[in-house]
């Protein structure tokens, strides 16, 4: 595999521009800390406007240092420059930040703008703070050529993911930026341009689309077709519960790009609600696919040793078991336990640290969601509780099962599958042949284990001979009756 040395400092392109495909990296070897379940609200916490906030002095003035680096570099005044910011993060209005100006001007003071916002509690001490990293993005982003950063999006465990400009052709993107830190490690870095590759060859609706992967300077970036929206993550934390229906349109169209990718011989292994957007045009989009391999379970684990890897709350068992071989069956488990969040408001399992919901995917039994929520149907119950099966055999092998129970329940039927207790039957070829004709086959089926029965058990030479056994038997026993 080519490694994206120092050479490669111009710009490793791995499909500048073209289409290539999926997602950010959420190679996460940081956990979402179970033991914050019930408020999943304070984890990656945006800061609401206007609240009293713990006053870093140092880092404030650092941040003014970092801006005004940043404006005098761009030849801007400061406080030009951090009004601009503060209106474009929506932290401020332009009527509070030009109320400000006015003050600064005036003042005996000689407040800077920033403090004269944290002043009139328009902004608070740490979303000033905050403005930092947009500014350093900024910088970073000067080095990515073609790029202009607009501001920051999101972060994650391992990357910060900021809204960009791709100049050449003036469309919004998505850039996830690695911290400087993995720059040092080669294995790690490997595998980020192997899997971006990989990534390429996947282009589906459901997957949100990445166009280049590449090293500048000292970021190695991931760009990403932009997604305006909201994650599943993000409603579940402001506390809402999705209806079976909804929650079954947005499973089947994640099921549809785990479909593609497993085709394509990739496998997600970090499903989870940050990782499905939805966008504000009602499509489902998958993020980190691809990516999420490009460190395994067990590397991660070593990186932070002493901590637990992954998501503890949606992790399949051969994962936690640092399986070697893991494929469809643990998206689906993942899957599964999303879904099972999502129409529940509760994770799967829950405990007091990583180890101990680990432990209880490994080993507890899992609560029947239509025991958790009774609004929920038997069929959307038996679809999750297979999905989450502990043996991955036990579980639908792949998406095309999966979605073949989805559709039926969506429908209001009872999930063809699911339903059955196939045991460890071969469920790919069930399902093969069901995905023809569904409903004949279905009934076929139960026709052949009444009626059809009969006939085979009395064609059986055992039988047969049970019956000689037994009718010899009662002419004995009427003789012996009769003498
Ligand atoms: N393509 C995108 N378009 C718009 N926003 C995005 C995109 N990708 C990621 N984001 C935003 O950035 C945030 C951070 O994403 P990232 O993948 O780094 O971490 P995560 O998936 O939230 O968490 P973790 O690091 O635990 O996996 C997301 O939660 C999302 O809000
Ligand atoms: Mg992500």
């Amino acid at each position: 595999m080519e490694h994206p040395s120092a050479d490669r400092s111009g710009g490793v392109t791995v499909a500048s521009g073209a289409a290539v495909s999926s997602i950010g990296m959420s190679v996460s070897p940081q956990h979402d800390d179970p033991g914050k379940t019930p408020t999943l609200a304070g984890e990656g916490g945006k800061v609401p406007a206007r609240r009293p906030s713990p006053s870093p002095a140092a880092s404030l003035s650092e941040t003014q240092a970092a801006i005004k680096a940043e404006a005098e570099k761009a030849g801007t005044n400061l406080d030009t420059l951090m009004g601009r910011l503060v209106i474009e993060q929506g932290l401020a209005t332009q009527d509070e930040v030009s109320h400000c100006l006015e003050q600064v001007k005036d003042d005996r003071n000689q407040r800077s703008l920033a403090q004269m916002l944290v002043t009139h509690n328009y902004v608070t001490e740490r979303q000033i703070i905050r403005l930092k990293q947009i500014v350093e993005a900024q910088r970073s982003g000067q080095k990515i050529p073609g790029y202009k950063v607009l501001g920051k999006l999101g972060e994650g465990a391992m990357a910060t993911v900021f809204k960009a400009k791709q100049i050449s052709l003036d469309r919004t993107v998505a850039i996830k930026i690695l911290p400087r830190k993995f720059s040092g490690n080669p294995q790690f870095i490997e595998r980020f341009y192997a899997e971006g590759r990989a990534a390429a060859a996947l282009n589906h609706p459901n997957i949100v689309q990445a166009f280049d992967v590449g090293k500048a300077g000292e970021y190695h970036y991931f760009v990403m077709e932009f997604v305006d929206g909201r994650t599943v993550y993000d409603d579940i934390v402001k506390h809402k519960r999705f209806s079976e229906q909804e929650a079954i349109d947005i499973v089947i169209q994640v099921a549809e790009a785990l479909q593609h990718a497993h085709e394509k011989g990739l496998v997600h292994r970090d499903v989870k609600p940050k990782n499905i957007m939805l966008s504000s045009d009602g499509v489902v989009k998958l993020a980190d696919m691809g990516l999420a391999r490009a460190i395994s379970d067990k590397e991660a684990a070593e990186a932070e040793a002493g901590k637990a890897f992954g998501t503890p709350y949606y992790i399949s068992p051969e994962q936690i078991r640092g399986e070697v071989s893991i494929g469809p069956p643990a998206d689906i488990y993942s899957l599964g336990a999303t879904m099972y969040h999502m129409v529940t408001g509760n994770v799967p399992f829950d405990g007091k640290n990583p180890s101990a919901v680990m432990h209880k995917h490994l080993k507890a039994e899992l609560v029947s969601p239509d025991h958790v929520n009774p609004k929920l149907s038997a069929g959307i119950s038996e679809v999750i509780e297979m999905m989450m099966q502990k043996s991955p055999r036990a579980r639908y092998q792949s998406c095309r099962d999966l979605l073949i129970d989805l559709r039926a329940v969506r429908k209001g039927e009872p999930p063809v599958i699911a339903h059955r207790d196939f045991g460890a039957v071969d469920l790919q070829s069930i399902a093969k042949a069901e995905a023809a004709t569904p409903v004949e086959i279905a009934v076929d089926q139960s026709r052949v284990s009444s009626a059809g029965g009969a006939g085979a058990v009395l064609s059986q030479p055992l039988f047969i001979a049970v019956l000689v056994v037994a009718v010899v038997s009662v002419i004995f026993n009427v003789i012996l009756a009769l003498t």
